[in-house]
């Protein structure tokens, strides 16, 4: 008897030899990378190089780097290249925790992003930088520091946040540091110029903590102002990077509308969105895990539809992948002592229902334009 090749594959499907093969393949379909692409969005998530063990060392751990090869396109390095690793004095710069990030993200043909070449608040600067007196070395600081960098890495960099929070959220001005007392506006503008020297076909993102809160008018406000100066004076900048380090209490009417009211004035300026650092705040959720982790992916799942409403949206990282890793383990802990649920997955390496509430939200988003490069 002839078999016909509808039945003989029909045959094959239902081979026990070949299952895990299609399973596989289903698997990595529904991947967050898989569903991020179909809509013409990178998604990925930071990953820290610090002490093994530690909070901010998940790159030791095999586990976590599984997660990331499965799930993401995209790495951003936590701290490997901020200037307190790289250069914590001013006889020190070290480029090797970042370029061993650098090596795995190559390896498993991933993107990288950079963050952040100037992380202007005073908290976050070492003291060398915070005590410069002189604009002329802040500017030579700015322009070495920058070219070492950004020349160092090259294209291998696809994205970087050149300045991260430079806005004192209350006032929505410069915040007050070494470099804008020294410099002013021409801090950032160096910082940009100099970026887009050494790292020319790197996307230049402006980085912040903004948000719909009604706390945060200011600071959205001077973001808006911020970015106009950037077009008014010609300061190459192509996006801005929303931190989203969001809380789980959804937006009510009000918010939603002062929310796209700043997201259309950014882009109408004609800048790129992207999600930079997402987690979902759960201090003041119950303790119950099953509670928290369905109010969690809630929130996530609210924040992205609407973020994602925005086709100028094309990349999306989470600020780590697993809960023993985020860093609001050590960020205003909860009152009842138990760990944060933050992320998309909990500390057995097993995803919660914050992954799938984003990956509901790929699948629901609408495709956007091709991305920038490969
Ligand atoms: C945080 C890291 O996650 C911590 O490990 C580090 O101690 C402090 O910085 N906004 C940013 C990030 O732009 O760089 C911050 O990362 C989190 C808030």
């Amino acid at each position: 008897m002839r078999t016909s090749r509808r039945e003989f594959c029909a045959m094959l499907a239902g081979a026990s030899i070949l299952a895990p093969t299609f399973d596989l393949h289903a698997k990595e379909q529904r991947s967050l990378k898989a569903l991020a692409a179909k809509k013409g969005i990178l998604f990925g998530s930071a990953v820290g190089a610090g002490t093994s063990g530690s909070l901010t060392g998940s790159f030791s751990d095999p586990e976590y780097l599984k997660i990331l090869k499965d799930e993401c396109a995209i790495i951003v390095p936590e701290n490997e290249l901020k200037s307190y690793v790289i250069s914590p004095t001013s006889d020190k710069f070290d480029l090797e925790p970042g370029d061993r990030i650098a090596a795995f993200v190559r390896n498993n043909r991933m993107k990288l992003r950079g963050h952040t070449l100037l992380w202007n608040h005073p908290e976050y600067m070492p003291k060398w930088l915070a005590e410069l007196d002189s604009a002329t070395a802040a500017r030579e600081y700015l322009l070495r520091y920058i070219q070492r960098v950004c020349s160092h890495y090259g294209d291998r960099i696809y994205s970087w946040d050149v300045v991260n929070e430079t806005l004192d959220p209350k006032t929505g001005e410069l915040r007050d540091t070494s470099f804008t007392r020294l410099l002013g506006f021409d801090a950032l503008r160096i910082s940009y110029e100099t970026a887009k020297e050494y790292a020319p076909r790197a996307q230049l993102v402006y980085n912040d903590y903004m948000s719909w809160g009604a706390d945060h008018e200011k600071h959205r406000a001077g973001v808006l102002k911020l970015l106009e100066q950037f077009r008014s004076s010609k300061v190459p900048v192509d996006a801005l990077g929303i931190q989203s380090h969001i809380g789980n209490v959804p937006m009510d009417e009000t918010q939603r509308k002062e929310w796209k009211a700043f997201l259309d004035a950014v882009t109408a300026m004609d800048y790129r969105l992207l999600i930079t650092e997402f987690d979902v705040g759960d201090k003041d959720l119950p303790t119950d895990f099953a509670t928290r982790d369905a109010r969690v992916a809630a929130a996530a799942k609210d924040y992205l539809d609407f973020m994602l409403a925005y086709r100028e949206v094309d990349q999306v990282l989470c600020w780590g992948m697993v809960d023993k890793y985020s860093w609001l383990q050590g960020f205003k802990p909860r009152a009842d002592g138990t760990a944060k649920r933050s992320t998309p997955y909990d500390d057995a390496y097993k995803a919660k229902p914050m992954r799938e509430a984003m990956a509901a939200a790929f699948e629901a988003a609408p495709k956007r334009r091709a991305l920038l490069r490969s």
